[in-house]
């Protein structure tokens, strides 16, 4: 299968890439790293606020969605209050169009809260 992970060099996106390259399944990884180092594992990487690009061909392309990227951690939220939330709230508003078009699963973890974005795109918590 082949998975998109948005945000896909933080966290839990170099733990998910891990397991699904260990399965054998290919990971494209798109992340600005603005919070996090280039990662080591991947089937293709792109450097990228993905607020600027156009993510179609990706969307298109793969079986899979995980939606990970998002400005997080209670101190740097803190800290940068209006820039974090602008950039989550871009972040949906970017990506959910290109989730809307593509009638594929797409996983979403986004503040905290599990959600889960169905054929139909109705988000359950
Ligand atoms: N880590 C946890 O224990 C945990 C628990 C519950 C939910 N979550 C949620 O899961 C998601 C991922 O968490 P994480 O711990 O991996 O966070 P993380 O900060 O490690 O990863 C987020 C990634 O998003 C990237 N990013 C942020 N804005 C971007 C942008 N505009 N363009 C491109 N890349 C951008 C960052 O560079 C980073 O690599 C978050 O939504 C978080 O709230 C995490």
């Amino acid at each position: 299968m082949k998975y998109l992970l948005l945000g896909g060099a933080g966290f839990i996106g170099t733990h998910l890439t891990n397991r699904l390259m260990d399965e054998g399944h290919e990971v494209t990884i798109i992340d600005s790293l603005v919070t996090a180092r280039e990662p080591k594992r991947f089937t293709e990487f792109v450097n990228a606020d993905i607020r600027e690009l156009d993510l179609d061909q990706y969307v298109r392309d793969c079986d899979i969605v995980y939606f990970l990227s998002a400005s997080v951690g209670v101190a740097h939220i803190d800290k940068n209050p209006s820039s974090t939330l602008k950039n989550n709230i871009e972040l949906m508003q970017h990506v959910i169009p290109y989730l809307e078009k593509y009638n594929r699963r797409k996983y979403s973890h986004l503040h905290q809260k599990y959600m889960v974005m169905d054929l139909s795109l109705k988000l359950t918590h």
